[in-house]
């Protein structure tokens, strides 16, 4: 397949190497709306350089694309490309409102191409590993999870950006941009629909200079467990997110690559785990590239992807809801 980025900026680097290692396919266009970057991958990977999507698509046909724009272009630049016959393998989050998830969800059932979501966390070696055992029954029922995601983002991270911390182009802070992987990480090991979400949103070391939030706690109700969630971008280091699953028979505790397993009789069991160094840095996951090689296969395969507009829905309305209580300080209901 002939493949193209649109948007190179800092996640895309990412996209182009794990794309790099797909010897079957290649990689033959960029698209950046400032042209000098577009330029700067087609030289580090060969392929053409356009200053726009349409372009790229008009003068290319290519059969896929990845788009890594800021936020608030995601939705429309995924609809315009399955309107236009392109497979769309779409960043984080895929949407910022509600509005904009009903477009997406429509336009994606409606097309012969396939819409990957790209949530790579879930391919994390560590969260396949307590996936399998809290589905083998080992672990017993899953009562309650918790989330830590305590990050450094800077004044300058935002104040250097164009786009980062305006509610306009963002839809939110830190949990839309930041930890929107470890929330919906919790929602997958927990496996069960979401009852409600009571969620408190703030600033306290960025006040006055983004108008998104740099933190969040929700908490989330389900039919047989609850979920407490923590973000905050206060921290000065870039610790790895905790996840935390409370089980009848264990807690088990997830950092990075690691899976400790607290069994209720005081035994304590670290799960052997094989990770390989992937793009990217450690505390986002490194998932990318599975999950990237798993889109191409699903396409080549014919079969659905594993992270669609379905599969990830309860996750998106997750998030939306989070915001709609925090704003609202009512908690919602689904
Ligand atoms: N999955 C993950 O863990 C992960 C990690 C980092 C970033 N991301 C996501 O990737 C996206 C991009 O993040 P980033 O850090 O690379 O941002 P960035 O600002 O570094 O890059 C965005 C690029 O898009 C370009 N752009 C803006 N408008 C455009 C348009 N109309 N047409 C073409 N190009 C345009 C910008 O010029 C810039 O080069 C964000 O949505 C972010 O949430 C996801």
């Amino acid at each position: 397949m002939r493949i193209g980025i649109v948007g190179c900026g800092g996640i895309a680097v990412t996209h182009a190497k794990c794309i790099k290692q797909l010897a079957e396919h290649e990689l033959i266009a960029f698209a950046d709306i400032k042209p000098e970057r577009a330029e700067t991958f087609a030289k580090e990977y060969g392929g053409n350089a356009y200053s726009s999507m349409e372009e790229l698509l008009e003068k290319e046909s290519p059969d896929v694309i990845h788009i890594c724009t800021p936020h608030y272009l995601h939705t429309s630049m995924a609809i315009y490309g399955l309107q236009h016959g392109v497979h769309v393998f779409m960043e984080k989050p895929p949407v910022i409102n509600r509005e904009q998830w009903k477009e997406l969800k429509e336009a994606a059932l409606h097309s012969d191409q396939q819409l990957g979501l790209c949530f790579q966390n879930r391919y994390n070696p560590s969260i396949l590993k307590a996936k399998e055992l809290i589905g083998s029954g080992e672990t017993g029922k899953v009562l309650g999870a918790r989330g830590i995601v305590t990050w450094n983002r800077t004044k300058e991270y935002y104040t250097g950006s164009d786009w980062r911390g305006r509610l306009e182009y963002e839809g939110g802070g830190a949990l839309i941009n930041q930890s929107i992987h470890t929330l919906d990480l919790l929602h997958y090991l927990v496996g069960q629909k979401v009852k409600s979400v009571d969620a408190v949103i703030g600033n306290q070391h960025l006040k006055g200079v983004i108008e998104v939030e740099d933190m969040m706690s929700a908490y989330i109700r389900y039919p047989e467990a609850v979920v407490c969630f923590y973000v905050t971008t206060a921290y000065n280091a870039d610790s790895a997110p905790l996840i935390e699953v409370n089980c009848e028979n264990m807690i088990i505790r997830i950092e990075e690559l690691s899976v400790t397993c607290y069994h209720k009789d005081g035994n304590v069991v670290q799960l052997p785990i094989e990770g390989k160094k992937g793009y990217g840095k450690s505390y986002w996951g490194a998932g990318h590239e599975d999950c990237i090689q798993d889109f191409y296969h699903s396409i080549e395969q014919n079969k659905s992807f594993r992270l669609n507009v379905s599969t990830m829905e309860e996750t998106v309305l997750l998030m939306l809801g989070a915001y709609e209580s925090g704003r609202s300080g009512q908690e919602v209901s689904f």
